[in-house]
């Protein structure tokens, strides 16, 4: 009964607080300067287009055979002095691949009720997870669907092979609370695992394993205080490593009016949890030095026991009012967590900046060589501005650049293997790089081990495409 006492005075202190910031929001204010997350080389793109046939320089593999599809922000109306890059409405970008041409190029908006109210159309079909409906971070091909994922909010939303909302679906009714955009796949059995998080859920986070069905078949509460934002997880052959680290729920912000109610907390213990994932255990949380992830590469476990854990890690993130993602520091890390000791030991990898680590997921939660990682700049307010993609070799130590040229900005880059049975590092690596200077785009594929070489390929397209987050190579007859 307390449970649902509280749960009745959190729900009416929330739906208050949502409406002073929606006051807030919309008050009439002084833009002291312009949202960078809304201009150059962010300014959302208007329109709808597909582009058949694209011009292709290099060799396409014609083992590649499907889509690439990537997934970011493209705010319809947003007011500059509280967008923030993560809340905007999310558009899919897709590449068809098929007998070493390609297809076509598609950009399409997810239809969430507030895209399809303002595209005068009726609303998407399927469930909503409560009001905010965007979703804008990733999309992948599970159990024979196209998904498209958001954190912390909205239901996945189901997206056919030509980009079109099919429905709000939270896998078959079988999800009940949010989800995340960054689920990991066990490559042994083809289930999806996330940490799972609300926005107005502060006591709790979630453990949700997604059947290779498409059904969900595990959802466990873990307990957590201040209501952290949790991005990603990692999977090792035993645990599921929860990031609890200080970036949490802000009323202040929320009050404030900011579409991003979070922020950095000195007074949230940061710390790492490792939870059993095959055996009933108790989860172990293991404390680390104050700072954020958004993005593991991956985690593996030692034959000592011992838990090894690659991430990108940001001395601190969302410290100050941004519209993005701001920290003086990042830097690629080993961190070596002893279960037993619950100790964290931190290295530095490499200290350039970097995100959006990929690896071939087939080593998922597995010893792995190779990770490869898009350069950013410290302190950007832009996030994305920098030309250059990094390939690591975590036995050798040794870092190759690919550099795209003046002006020619990367987004993430999906390594697709070869065949099923390929060698880690054999196959491919590809992703959108806009020309700033001339407000085109190339979609292009990188041979993985010919990294700092000329592209396999590229393909022109005389769009622009915005910076976006994540997107994944979708085969034909997966997804
Ligand atoms: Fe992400």
């Amino acid at each position: 009964m307390a449970s649902q006492v509280e749960s009745f005075i959190r729900k009416v202190v929330a739906e208050g607080a949502i409406k002073v910031a929606e006051f807030n929001r919309w008050r009439p204010r002084v833009v002291a300067k312009a949202n960078p997350f809304l201009i150059g080389i962010h300014e959302p793109l208007g329109d709808e287009a597909t582009l058949e046939n694209p011009e292709v320089t290099g060799t396409i593999p014609p083992e590649l055979d499907g889509c690439y599809l990537r997934n970011g922000p493209n705010p319809i109306e947003a007011n500059p002095a509280t967008y923030h890059w993560f809340l905007g409405d999310g558009m899919i970008h897709g590449l068809r691949l098929k007998h070493g041409k390609a297809q076509w190029y598609k950009n399409r908006w997810v239809r969430t009720s507030s895209v399809s109210k303002a595209l005068g159309e009726p609303p998407a079909p399927g469930t909503r997870n409560g009001r905010f409906d965007t979703v804008n971070t990733n999309i992948l091909g599970h159990a024979g669907k196209i998904w498209a994922l958001v954190e912390a909010g909205g239901f996945p939303v189901e997206i056919d092979g030509d980009l079109e909302t099919v429905a709000h679906n939270p896998f078959a009714g079988t999800l009940h609370g949010a989800f995340t955009a960054h689920p990991h796949v066990d490559p042994d059995t083809g289930e999806m695992h996330a940490i799972c998080y609300d926005a107005q859920i502060l006591d709790a986070v979630r453990y949700v394993v997604v059947g290779a069905d498409g059904r969900v078949r595990r959802d466990e509460k873990i307990a957590v205080e201040h209501g952290p934002s949790i991005h990603d997880c990692a999977i090792t052959e035993n645990y599921v490593i929860v990031l609890d680290l200080p970036v949490t729920f802000s009323m202040k912000s929320l009050l404030a009016g900011q579409d991003f109610p979070y922020a950095w907390n000195p007074k949230h213990r940061a710390r790492v949890g490792l939870l059993p994932r095959k055996h009933p255990g108790e989860l172990v949380w293991c404390e680390v030095a104050p700072c954020y992830v958004f993005h593991p590469a991956n985690a593996y476990e030692r034959a000592d026991g011992k838990i090894v854990f690659d991430a990108c890690v940001h001395d601190t993130m969302f410290a100050q009012n941004a519209h993005g993602p701001v920290s003086a520091r990042l830097a690629f890390e080993r961190w070596t967590i002893d279960p037993v000791t619950r100790r964290v030991n931190r290295e530095v990898i490499d200290p350039d900046a970097q995100e959006f680590p990929r690896i071939d997921q087939r080593r998922t939660g597995k010893p792995y060589r190779f990770a490869y990682a898009l350069a950013v700049e410290n302190g950007s307010a832009e996030a994305m501005p920098q030309t250059r993609l990094f390939k690591h070799d975590l036995e050798t130590g040794r870092r190759e650049v690919h550099d795209f040229g003046p002006n020619r900005l990367p987004g993430e880059f999906t390594f697709v293997p070869r065949s099923a049975g390929s060698a880690e590092d054999d196959g491919w690596l590809m992703g959108f790089v806009l020309n700033a200077k001339n407000g085109t785009a190339d979609f292009v594929v990188l041979d993985a081990q010919n990294f700092a070489g000329p592209p396999q390929a590229e393909v022109h397209l005389a769009r622009r495409i915005p910076p976006g987050f994540h997107g994944n190579w979708v085969a034909s007859g997966t997804g």
